[in-house]
């Protein structure tokens, strides 16, 4: 599939691009300044992280999964753009700083017992949806340079109000820059900037 200009092929086994991945790249397409240093949490296919690549940035993406990485290897081998891709659990496995930090996370809430397959990583926020976003919002600015932004999908299932708080409360200045309304949900890019 063409992604902005990035031709993304899906993997078994990796969520492929979808609404949340398209909301997320068209914000990117006026955020990513060439030459910065970008990094992607939870990369999927890389198309997020080769977009911002394709836009000139420096970028590493870390997923949890290992189909993931080598996805994401292959669709920058086939795209003859340069990423760095490390299966790691959030960005627990680097020590550099970015100026820009995307994560399209799992936020989808659903008990245990309605999570059957392996891919529900890509989706399965916990219970309340929250999970996966709880832990990456209190250590992003650990990553982030000075006046680094973060920009994070989040759904209306997954009490947003809560990732706004969260960030505030860490000091960041933030807004929504990015709103789709579907038939169950209602998606959002927020944006977070560390001054
Ligand atoms: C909603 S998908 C987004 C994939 C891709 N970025 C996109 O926008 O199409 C979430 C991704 O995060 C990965 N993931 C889930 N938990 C993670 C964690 N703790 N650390 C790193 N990656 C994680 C999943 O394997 C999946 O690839």
């Amino acid at each position: 599939m063409d992604f902005f200009g990035v031709e993304v092929e899906a993997c078994e086994g990796v969520y492929a691009p979808c609404d949340d991945t398209f909301l997320l790249g068209r914000v990117l397409l006026s955020e990513v300044v060439p030459g910065e240093r970008v990094l992607e949490v939870g990369t999927g296919t890389g198309a997020i992280a080769l977009l911002a690549a394709r836009l000139g940035a420096r970028v590493v993406a870390t997923d949890l999964l290992q189909e993931a990485v080598e996805c994401a290897q292959r669709n920058a081998r086939r795209n003859g753009l340069r990423l760095e891709v490390v299966r790691c659990d959030l960005m627990s496995c680097l020590s550099a700083r970015f100026s820009l930090i995307v994560f399209n996370p799992p936020y989808l809430p659903a008990e245990e017992w309605e999570v059957r397959d392996k891919l529900s990583v890509a989706w399965h926020g916990g219970s309340d949806g929250r999970e996966v976003m709880d832990r990456f919002i209190p250590v992003c600015s650990n990553y982030l340079e000075r006046g680094g932004r973060v920009l994070m999908v989040q759904s209306s299932l997954s009490r947003p109000e809560e990732t706004m708080k969260m960030f505030l409360s860490m000091g960041f200045e933030v807004s929504v820059v990015a709103e789709e309304s579907f038939p169950f949900e209602r998606l959002q890019v927020v944006r977070a900037v560390l001054p």
